[in-house]
């Protein structure tokens, strides 16, 4: 039987996509990216944005004609929709014949055997510990040379306006051990670059207490020391950390690790302290420049992203502009900005005072449009540099050329040389830039770091 399996928001999700595809492919089952070709059908949903969930509904709903065409495929849903409305979604939709929530994700292969077995229609809803030890299989790609590890799963922050923490649960983090064999065995596969995972992966290790640890307090910082040292892993990279776990010890520690690469995901959601106190995120913006400011003088070239939310209630001009002036001081490379959408359960949800959604929309064109010059202007200052790239393969747009990813995450473009091939590390002379890519020649190959 073939099973497609179509993912919907973060790079959580993808991950417990890959590891979905991963156990079902070891018990025999193929995997399809094409639709008609499957006889199975999962789709792994979101509920961050409310129209994450109104996508995934609709292509599920479209469903119904494919189901009747072929009535003998199944059907199933799981994710954090999936959790959150999971009653409902059986009811509504007919042709679904399984929901799968967060917490039971490991049991996929089982329930899908059942829903085979006794054909009939399958809900599972329970918080269940399995999933933390019981989703490290993975699903790799020819000449895939970067992939993801979960480290950490839920989320104890609660900030007021995100889902997260009532549909993935409490957080719970993994052994290090465990996570270094998962890494271990990914390298063993061709794995040059690892991307560790967790909704807060700062606080890994930390038993779920929300107060930011003491200054020379962080296991997280402790995994990334141990993950370090495995021989032939040659780039580590992780998101999204909240910005207060960013201890002495912790800068210090990414500073000081080769593997760890110089760009950081630093969610800042609001440049403004009356907004982020509303939004319960436990930072003021002069705090979070501080973090960010050390970060910067233990690594004078790191580049940072980020995620704001625009619109949040109450919102005013001026703390739109105090988040814009934040943007602009850190100077990030990359932002992920989100119109604030209401979430049934959260705190914001019912906060007076919601933003109108034209506001959102302006608020969010100025800091695309802010994003885009600021990008395009650091790109060029690179211009006639010599960066280190980690070759990834023929780029899509023109696979006559080849492209890769700087440390600080910047997108190489350039023609391959003999021998070429994913995951070497070459230097790369960059002669022109985009506010998307720089382009250049090969010019040397660095030595084999030990
Ligand atoms: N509305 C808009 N954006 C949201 N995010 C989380 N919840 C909401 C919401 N209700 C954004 C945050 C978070 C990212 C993953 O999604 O910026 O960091
Ligand atoms: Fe949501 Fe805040 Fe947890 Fe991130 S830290 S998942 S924004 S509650």
């Amino acid at each position: 039987m073939k099973v497609y399996i179509k993912t919907y928001g973060c790079q959580m999700n993808e991950r417990d996509s890959e590891a979905a595809a991963g156990m079902l492919s070891s018990l025999g089952y193929g995997i399809t990216d094409n639709e008609e070709d499957a006889d199975i059908l999962i789709f792994n949903t979101c509920s961050v944005r409310d129209q994450a969930e109104r996508k995934a509904i609709g292509k599920i709903g479209i469903l119904t004609r494919l189901k009747k065409r072929k009535p003998g495929i199944y059907i199933g849903i799981m994710g954090c929709m999936a959790q959150n409305r999971g009653e409902e979604l059986l009811q509504e939709l007919p042709h679904v014949d399984f929901v799968i929530g967060t917490g039971k994700l490991h049991k996929l292969p089982e329930i899908l055997a059942e829903t085979i077995k006794k054909r009939n229609r399958q809900l599972h809803l329970e918080e269940d510990h399995g999933v933390l030890t019981g989703m490290g299989t993975h699903f790799l790609g020819t000449n895939q040379i970067s992939a993801y590890i979960a480290i950490t799963r839920g989320c104890n922050r609660f900030c007021s306006y995100c889902i997260v923490p009532y549909v993935r649960g409490r957080e719970i983090s993994r052994e290090i051990g465990d996570i270094r064999h998962e890494a271990e065995i990914l390298v063993g596969q061709g794995i040059k670059e690892i991307m560790l995972l967790g909704q807060n992966v700062a606080a890994f290790g930390l038993g779920g207490d929300i107060n930011p640890p003491p200054p020379e307090v962080s296991p997280f910082a402790d995994l990334l020391a141990e993950l370090n040292t495995i021989p032939g892993l040659k780039r580590l990279r992780f998101t999204s950390p909240y910005p207060s776990y960013f201890n002495d010890k912790l800068i210090r520690t990414m500073a000081a690790l080769p593997t760890v690469c110089h760009s950081l995901h630093l969610p800042l959601q609001s440049g403004s302290d009356h907004i982020l106190k509303a939004m319960n995120r436990h930072y003021t913006g002069k705090q979070y420049l501080e973090i960010a400011g050390k970060l910067r003088s233990a690594m004078p070239d790191i580049t940072f992203s980020t995620d704001v939310i625009v619109g949040f209630p109450g919102e005013t001009e001026e703390d739109f502009n105090a988040t814009r002036a934040v943007m602009n001081e850190v100077g990030y490379d990359n932002a992920y900005i989100f119109k604030y959408s209401p979430r049934q359960g959260t705190a914001a949800a019912k906060m007076e005072d919601q933003v109108p959604q034209e506001v959102k929309e302006q608020r969010n064109q100025i800091l695309l449009d802010d994003l885009a010059r600021r990008v395009a202007e650091h790109n060029s200052r690179l211009k006639g540099k010599i960066v280190e790239v980690m070759v990834e393969g023929p780029s899509k747009r023109n696979s006559e050329r080849w492209c890769g990813r700087t440390s600080t995450n910047k997108v190489a473009i350039f023609d391959p040389s003999d021998g070429m091939k994913s995951g070497d590390m070459v230097m790369v002379k960059v002669n022109r830039t985009t506010a998307m890519s720089l382009f250049g020649e090969v010019c040397a190959i660095p030595e084999e770091k030990p």
